[in-house]
C-alpha cells in the first residue's frame, strides 16, 4: 500500500479531478516536525486557479476527505496537515512486509524490459583503481535496483583491453620485462613496465613510433603482438576476478573494447554510406556542429580505430543483441564529452534507441584533493584495501564476540561491506577524498553500522523466538512510529533511486532507519513479557526484512550474528 498515493488520489477526488493526479502526488510534502502530521499538502498553488483563499481552500478540502486510516487533519495556514490513523497504518504496514518478505518495495515499472549496464570496465594491464570501484559499486547498486523495479539487467564488463597504450606495453616488455617477474606478480609488474615507458619516451622519442607501429600490428594481428596481448590480458583478468570475487560481484558479459574490433568496420561504412563521415587533417570524422560539440573522431590519420569508434561498435551490438530498453554506462564525469558525442552520432544516424543511451556520470576519488593517476604510478590498490578491511573487521570480531561462529565469512561480509557503503552513501557526483581511515570506518555512517544494527535486531528475534506471521499490532511508542513511517517510505525510496540513478538515496534509507531502530531499542524493553511484546518484535522483523532488503540492493550482506 502507498499512503501517499491513496491521499493524493483522495484530494484528486475531492478536487473534481480537475488537477491531474502526478501533480497533486509531487505537492504532498513531508513535515520536518511531528506535530504538524504526517503529511502536508499546500493549497497556494490552488488558489488561482479555484479563485479562494488557500486556507478556504484548505478548509474545503480537509471537510470532504474521510478514511479510516486518517485520523485527523489539520488546517493551518493554507496547508492540509494529515495525521495518519497510526494503529492502522502500523499494522498494514508490517503485515504487508511480513507476507511480502525480501518483495516488499518492489515495482514493476521496467515491466521485464532488458536494461544493459555499462560499469567497472578496467583496464588490462593496469591495477584496478579506485575509480574503478566507484563504477562498480555504483553500477552494481544500479543493477539490483533496476531488477527490483522490474526490469532485467544484463551486466557487461567493457574490458579495456584494447588501445595504443599496448602498443607501448608492449615494447616496454620486449626492452625490460621478465617473463617469471610477471608471472609472480603481474599487475605490479605490467604497471612498472608501463610507467618505465613514459619516464624513457620523454627522453628517446623513437619509443612512441615503435609503439605506434606495435599496436598497429596487434591491429592487423600480427602473432607475436597477439601472443603477449593475450598474455596480459589473462594475467589481468585473473587479478580483477579476485576482486570481484571478493566484492560478489558477477557479470553477464566480458566483451571489452577487443571484441568491436571486426565490428567497426561497419560501422565506419554505414557512416560512409549515410555521408556522415568527414576528412579532417587525414583522419575521419563525424561534425557534431549541430550539437554544439567538437567532431567525434572515427578513424586516425594512420587508419587505427579509437575508443569512441569501439564505443559506437559496442552501442550498436548491444542494441542488436539484447534489444536493451536502456543502456546505462557507469562511467566516471571525465568522460561525459566522449559519451555526448558517441550519444550524438548514433542520433546522426537517426537511430531511434539514441534515447535509451544514458551516461551515469560520477565524480572523482581525490588524493590531496588531486586526481590519482596511473601513470605516474600513483594509485592505491583496491585489493590491499579490501584486505586491510577485512582485517580489520576480523580484529573487532576477535575482541567483541570472540565466539562468532563464521568469524572469517563475516569478517569478509562486514569489511567488504565498509569499504562498498563507503561509496555509495556519497552522491555519486561529488568527489570523494580517497581516506583509507574513513573507508575502515566501522562506526557513525558506515555500513558496518546498518549490518550491525540489523544483527542486533536478529539477535532480539533469537531470544524472543519470534516466529512470523500476521498479528494484531499495538504500539503506543513514539519511536516505534518513526520506524513505521520509515518502513512505509521504502518503496518510494527505491523507485527514486531508480528515476534518480542514485544509490545513495538508499544508503541514506537504511542509515535512517538503523538510527530510528536503535533509539527505539534504547526506550523501549522490546523483550519484556509485557502486553505487546508480539507487537514489539513484529516491528523488530520488519526492521530486519528491509534493512537486509536495502543492504543487498547496495551490494552488501547482513550478517545475522557480529
Ligand atoms: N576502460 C574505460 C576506463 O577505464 C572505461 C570504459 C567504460 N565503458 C565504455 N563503454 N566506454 O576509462
Amino acid at each position: 500500500m502507498n499512503y501517499k498515493q491513496d491521499l493524493s488520489k483522495m484530494i484528486v477526488e475531492v478536487l473534481d479531478g480537475q488537477v491531474d493526479q502526478p501533480k497533486v502526488l509531487n505537492m504532498i510534502e513531508k513535515p520536518k516536525f511531528s506535530h504538524m502530521g504526517d503529511f502536508a499538502f499546500p493549497c497556494f498553488e490552488l488558489a488561482k486557479m479555484y479563485r479562494k483563499s488557500p486556507q478556504i481552500i484548505a478548509q474545503e478540502i480537509a471537510v470532504k476527505i474521510e478514511s479510516p486510516l486518517i485520523s485527523k487533519i489539520e488546517v493551518m495556514s493554507g496547508y492540509l496537515n494529515i495525521f495518519l490513523n497510526k494503529r492502522m497504518v502500523a499494522m498494514n504496514v508490517i503485515n504487508e512486509i511480513i507476507s511480502k518478505q525480501h518483495h516488499y518495495g518492489g515495482h514493476q515499472i521496467g515491466n521485464g524490459e532488458v536494461v544493459t549496464i555499462d560499469f567497472s570496465s578496467p583496464n588490462i594491464a593496469k591495477p584496478f583503481s579506485m575509480g574503478h570501484l566507484r563504477s562498480t559499486v555504483i553500477g552494481n547498486a544500479l543493477a539490483l535496483i533496476s531488477e527490483k523495479c522490474g526490469y532485467r539487467p544484463f551486466r557487461i564488463n567493457h574490458l579495456g583491453d584494447f588501445g595504443t597504450q599496448f602498443g607501448k606495453l608492449i615494447v616496454a616488455y620486449k626492452l625490460w620485462g621478465d617473463e617469471q617477474k610477471v608471472k609472480e606478480n603481474p599487475i605490479k609488474e605490467l604497471l612498472a613496465l608501463y610507467v618505465k615507458f613514459h619516464d624513457e619516451a620523454e627522453k628517446n622519442l623513437q619509443l612512441d613510433d615503435q609503439a605506434r607501429e606495435w599496436f598497429k600490428r596487434l591491429e592487423e594481428g600480427d602473432g607475436e603482438a597477439l601472443r603477449l596481448w593475450n598474455w596480459f590480458k589473462e594475467e589481468s583478468l585473473k587479478e580483477f576476478s579476485k576482486i570481484y570475487d571478493l566484492l560478489g560481484i558477477k557479470f553477464d558479459s566480458y566483451h571489452g573494447e577487443a571484441f568491436y574490433n571486426d565490428k567497426m568496420e561497419n560501422i565506419v561504412q554505414t557512416l560512409k554510406d549515410m555521408n556522415l563521415l568527414e576528412e579532417s587533417e587525414g583522419a575521419q570524422v563525424v561534425s557534431l556542429q549541430q550539437y554544439d560539440l567538437p567532431p567525434c573522431l572515427i578513424k586516425k590519420r594512420d587508419g587505427t580505430s579509437l575508443y569512441a569508434t569501439r564505443d559506437l561498435a559496442a552501442a550498436t551490438y548491444r542494441h542488436d543483441t539484447y534489444h536493451f530498453a536502456k543502456s546505462i554506462y557507469v562511467v566516471g564525469n571525465e568522460q561525459t564529452l566522449h559519451f555526448k558525442q558517441v550519444f550524438s552520432v548514433v542520433e546522426k544516424m537517426g537511430y531511434q534507441w539514441h534515447d535509451g543511451l544514458i551516461h551515469i556520470p560520477f565524480g572523482m576519488i581525490l588524493k590531496d584533493g588531486k586526481k590519482m593517476s596511473t601513470r605516474k604510478g600513483k594509485v592505491v590498490l583496491l585489493e590491499e584495501v579490501l584486505y586491510e578491511a577485512i582485517e580489520l573487521a576480523k580484529k573487532n570480531i576477535s575482541t567483541k564476540n570472540p565466539e562468532l561462529f563464521h568469524k572469517e565469512k563475516v569478517a569478509r561480509e562486514v569489511g567488504v561491506g565498509a569499504v562498498i557503503f563507503h561509496d555509495l552513501k556519497h552522491y555519486r557526483m561529488n568527489d570523494i577524498e580517497f581516506s583509507l581511515h574513513d573507508m575502515l570506518k566501522f562506526e557513525g555512517e558506515t555500513g558496518p553500522y546498518v549490518q550491525y544494527t540489523h544483527a542486533r535486531a536478529s539477535s532480539l528475534l533469537r531470544k524472543g523466538k519470534y516466529s512470523a506471521g500476521n498479528t494484531e499490532i499495538m504500539l503506543e511508542e513514539d519511536e516505534a512510529w518513526k520506524i513505521i513511517t520509515n518502513l512505509m517510505d521504502f518503496p518510494e525510496i527505491v523507485e527514486r533511486a531508480m528515476k534518480e540513478y542514485d544509490p545513495s538515496l538508499l544508503a541514506k534509507y537504511v542509515l535512517d532507519l538503523s538510527k530510528e531502530f536503535n533509539k527505539y531499542y534504547g526506550a523501549v524493553r522490546i523483550l519484556e513479557d509485557t502486553p505487546g511484546k508480539e507487537s514489539r518484535l513484529s516491528l523488530v522483523y520488519t526492521v530486519t526484512v528491509v534493512l537486509k532488503e536495502g543492504l543487498r540492493l547496495l551490494g552488501l550482506q547482513a550478517p545475522e550474528e557480529m
